[in-house]
């Protein structure tokens, strides 16, 4: 196994059977994996991890994916919006506590026009010129996220769940399409945003080969950014009987997407410190190099549950921002303010 994580350390790639291996290998390689995936790390962005502020703004979601919590068929949840004041008070919160990233993210929701998501990204962008505003509001047309960018926007979030077809089909219902959210992705890049991407770690039916197949999807985006995390079930969907993702394999892979794209930005994930106490610390040891802590408004954040028993949810932001400080701190790094780019 050390000769496959040195040529994955040396090439920053693996041939289909080598990564099979290593995905399915015991746990005692993941020392060594992790020293190397730590070290690249370092050699690129030191020992810096970014601060991004999460800024929940709508749980109301036309979309209605098997494993996520707030999917339209969630009767039983109570739904918000932000209105663009209570976004701009979270950001001007957000400002005062070194935020100089702020992550709009939101379910896919017809109430946000395109207008009116460019008033919100054009007030945003001209109150805190200083700072880099991310988008992560599902699929739109080229020409929304074309409008979206010329007001202001400069990076995108949109996980891709999974490459394989079949897969992403016993995920979603049948008017999502896989096609879609690639074709989405690859002009989002065109346009010249910097592009997120990723899986749920362990999702209902999820293979060895669909991992493989997601690398090789992601080899052909070549994402600026990789977020992901244990799939965490939520108890009022339809995969409610379905076992959570794994840690430990959450882990093995934020390491190997760390050899393999050494220059991305990787979170340690919500989703990673809910399914342990002490999950993003152990992410940032494997190669993650961000964090994301919320910005919401307290009052909406129990309602904006993906998943079941998320973390944070009642908190307020300054208290998030001092909790993570002292994470990254304990876990031997040093969280930094600056706008954090792609390098
Ligand atoms: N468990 C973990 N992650 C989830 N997401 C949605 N539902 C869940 C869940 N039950 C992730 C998806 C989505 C991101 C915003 O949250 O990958 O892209
Ligand atoms: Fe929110 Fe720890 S990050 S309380």
């Amino acid at each position: 196994m050390k000769r496959i994580i040195d040529t994955l350390y040396e090439t920053a790639d693996l041939n289909d059977e080598d990564i099979r291996q290593l995905l399915e290998a015991d746990f005692s390689v993941d020392e060594y994996l992790f020293q190397r995936a730590d070290y690249r790390r370092q050699e690129i962005y030191g020992r810096d991890v970014y601060l991004r502020g999460l800024i929940e703004f709508t749980n109301f979601c036309k979309n209605d994916c098997y494993y996520c919590g707030i999917r339209r068929g969630n009767r039983t949840l109570e739904r918000y919006r932000l209105t663009k004041e209570e976004i701009l008070d979270c950001c001007n919160l957000g400002y005062g506590l070194g935020y100089r990233t702020f992550v709009l993210q939101g379910g896919e929701d017809s109430y946000y026009t395109d207008r009116y998501l460019c008033e919100i990204i054009g007030a945003v962008h001209e109150k805190y010129p200083d700072c880099a505003i991310t988008l992560s509001i599902g699929e739109r047309a080229k020409d929304s996220y074309q409008a979206f960018f010329n007001a202001g926007a400069v990076r995108y979030l949109l996980r891709h769940e999974t490459a394989d077809k079949t897969h992403y089909e016993s995920l979603h219902p049948k008017e999502m399409s896989p096609d879609n959210r690639k074709k989405c992705l690859f002009e989002l890049k065109e346009i010249g945003y910097q592009v997120g991407t990723g899986i749920m770690v362990g999702s209902p039916f999820q293979t060895t080969e669909n991992i493989i197949e997601d690398i090789r999807f992601m080899q052909k985006l070549n994402p600026e950014m990789i977020g992901i995390g244990p799939y965490l079930t939520h108890p009022d969907t339809p995969f409610s009987c379905y076992e959570s993702g794994s840690l430990k394999l959450t882990l093995r892979l934020i390491a190997i997407f760390r050899l393999m794209f050494p220059h991305s930005l990787i979170p340690a994930t919500t989703a990673l410190g809910t399914i342990h106490p002490e999950g993003r610390e152990m992410g940032l040891k494997a190669g993650a190099n961000v964090v994301m802590p919320n910005l919401s408004p307290t009052k909406y954040r129990r309602l904006y549950t993906l998943y079941e028993n998320k973390i944070c949810t009642g908190e307020e932001a300054g208290r998030c921002r001092g909790c993570l400080e002292r994470r990254v701190n304990n876990a031997g790094y040093k969280l930094v303010t600056s706008i954090g780019n792609y390098i």
